[in-house]
């Protein structure tokens, strides 16, 4: 089957901790990424408060713009919250739902699948995040993933999936410099499509990506593709870093234009 051309996403989560800087990041990130046309689609889910300002500098719309959660009502009385016309409007064309970093704060997956079903109904990516905080040695860690997914998928018509993306991030590999070995994200990438086909049947492999995070960097990019066998990544911590983001992008696009 043909391989999809890679998502390298990559989540500022709250940082930086100005608009200034900000600005400063994103313009390293354009001008390292270079004018070349690639395979490989780059998003930045920068905070929310700099998404404007961000899409100011991205006339060429060469990195999409991603949201890093939003919540479901589409505005009203719900002091903090952003929602997802909010994000659209400021140029964001898929929001990253159900990270780790939400769940821990109380983000149950009830939650995940009404702000799934608000994106979906807007024409936006959903960039689903599944994953088991802990492995044990009788595969338990499956049934948290496939609970987890199967509970997001139930937000999503078929007719939709080309608006999905699943991003496989075992907690534990998040910001914590472990990674999960290439061999298990293959595996875990091949139970994640058994439930998808399940419920959609084989085409929807072609639609929908599986993409990879946790400590993501330019060192482990390259295997991960290749052994992993994902789509992509989502990238936070080395995101930061222009030069070594764009190094994990380009081990994604060689990859790509090679497979
Ligand atoms: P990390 O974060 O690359 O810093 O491990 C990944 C993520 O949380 O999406």
């Amino acid at each position: 089957m043909k391989a999809h051309t890679p998502l390298v996403i990559g989540n500022w989560k709250m940082n930086p901790a100005t608009v200034g800087e900000a600005r400063k990041l994103f313009l390293e990130v354009r001008k390292e990424l270079g004018r070349k046309m690639r395979t490989t689609v780059v998003a930045v889910a920068a905070p929310a408060p700099f998404i404007s300002e961000i899409e100011r500098l991205n006339p060429s719309q060469r990195i999409a713009l991603a949201g890093q959660d939003i919540f479901f009502e589409t505005t009203g009385a719900f002091t903090g919250e952003v929602s997802l016309p909010m994000l659209k409007s400021v140029g964001a064309t898929a929001i990253i739902v159900g990270h780790s970093e939400r769940r821990a704060r109380g983000e149950t997956d009830a939650d995940i699948y009404k702000d799934i079903l608000s994106i979906i109904k807007a024409n936006v990516t959903a960039v689903v995040c599944v994953g088991e905080k802990e492995r044990d040695s009788q595969g338990n860690f499956y049934s948290v993933v496939e609970a987890q997914l199967r509970s997001a998928l139930a937000a999503v018509p078929k007719s939709k999936l080309k608006q999905l993306v699943i991003a496989y991030e075992p907690v534990w590999a998040i910001g914590t410099g472990k990674t999960a070995t290439p061999e298990d994200v293959y595996e875990m990438k091949l139970f994640i499509q058994k439930v998808i086909v399940g419920q959609y049947g084989r085409p929807s492999l072609k639609t929908v990506r599986i993409i990879y995070g946790g400590s993501v960097k330019k060192d482990n990019a390259e295997i991960l593709m290749k052994i992993g066998r994902v789509d992509g990544f989502l990238v936070g911590g080395a995101s930061l870093k222009p030069k070594e983001f764009i190094a994990i992008i380009n081990s994604a696009e060689a990859y790509a234009t090679n497979a």
